[in-house]
């Protein structure tokens, strides 16, 4: 396996984020003489971000906009891909992509994928193709489609996991309210959390090894994958009160319904969810526990156990989340 030579500019994008925001301080304390180009699309957060790395040069750039990405990417040989759901990814991939060629600079790229293992747009149902323009089921297969015929040197990082903090976001206002977990078509799922899959994008760019070029790593904490009513039990076990576990559709549209449909603004969102978790029931099988994200940073990933004690009084509602 060749070796590559140490980079020195990373540019990291959501870099305020719960992903690049731990991929940045994990390159700061392991590289500090590795360069870092902060990027934030909100102009509103740049302030926020230059106190959080005051050291770092901070952008504002978004993916959707091509001459804000060739300032970006200037003078970078390494970089951090993170998108949100709902991304116009053929446009955003099409943009990183010509503005990484217009300098020739980088020769590293990290790039996080969120998808069934094994996944293929072909096996995508139909509505989550079509459905608001196609979201998280088919964006990251969509993005990887073009930067594979980039020929960048790309490593993906596949999600296989929900994020742990769900619990303080999607998860919350039911736990809050009435201590109920609200997840329609109850399914086996692993957990990861964020930190865990920043501080590996950042191993990855800081490592010498040619050999991540080309991969993909489908990224697990190797200790939960579990159904639903059970992360349930193991909540109200380690939050030391009890959690019901409610996986009808209609509890969902009880409890999440207007919060969904207000945070997507569509009235067909709950819709649109339901038929995604649909999707993560049918392919329920594919997740699993490995021991990738410790042979990447060198420590095991952290238990959805040890998360929920950490953040006991957030989830319960007893102290605002920190996101
Ligand atoms: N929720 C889960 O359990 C889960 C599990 C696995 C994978 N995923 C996937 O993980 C990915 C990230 O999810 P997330 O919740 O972390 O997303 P997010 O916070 O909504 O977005 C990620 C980052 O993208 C930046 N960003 C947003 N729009 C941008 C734009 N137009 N141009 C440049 N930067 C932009 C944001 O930073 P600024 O606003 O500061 O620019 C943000 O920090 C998603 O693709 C999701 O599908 C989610």
């Amino acid at each position: 396996m060749g070796t590559k030579e140490p980079l020195s500019r990373i540019l990291i994008f959501g870099a305020n984020g719960h992903i690049g925001g731990p991929a940045a301080a994990a390159i700061r304390r392991d590289a500090p003489a590795v360069s870092l180009r902060l990027v934030t699309h909100q102009a509103a957060s740049a302030e926020t971000l230059r106190g959080k790395f005051p050291e770092a040069e901070v952008v504002v750039s978004n993916y959707l906009d091509l001459p804000g990405l060739i300032e970006a990417f200037d003078g970078v040989d390494g970089a951090f891909v993170v998108t949100p759901d709902f991304l116009d990814e053929e446009t955003a991939m099409t943009n990183i992509v010509a503005a990484a060629r217009h300098h020739n600079e980088l020769r590293h790229l990290v790039r996080l994928v969120a998808d069934p293992i094994g996944m293929t747009i072909e096996r995508v149902p139909a509505t989550l193709k079509t459905s608001f323009g196609g979201g998280t089921a088919v964006q990251h297969l969509r993005a990887k489609h073009i930067l594979d015929r980039s020929g960048l040197p790309v490593t993906y990082i596949n999600n296989a996991a929900y994020f742990m903090d769900n619990f303080l976001t999607w998860f919350a206002d039911p736990i809050q309210r009435s201590r109920k977990l609200v997840v329609p078509r109850n399914r086996r799922m692993g957990f990861l959390d964020p930190t865990d899959t920043g501080e590996c994008a950042a191993a990855i760019l800081l490592s010498e090894s040619a050999g991540h070029i080309g991969q993909i790593y489908h990224l697990d904490n190797g200790h939960d994958v579990m159904r639903f009513d059970e992360v349930a039990e193991l909540a109200s076990k380690t939050l030391g009160e009890k959690i019901e576990f409610d996986g009808t559709d209609e509890g969902f549209e009880q409890h999440c319904g207007d919060a969904v449909r207000a945070y997507y603004g569509r009235p067909d969102a709950v819709e649109y969810y339901l038929a995604y978790f649909q999707f993560d029931q049918d392919n329920e099988t594919v997740w699993r526990k490995s021991d990738i994200v410790q042979f990447l940073i060198g420590r095991a990933a952290k238990t959805l156990e040890r998360w929920f004690a950490e953040n006991r009084e957030a989830v319960l509602g007893l102290v605002p989340a920190g996101r």
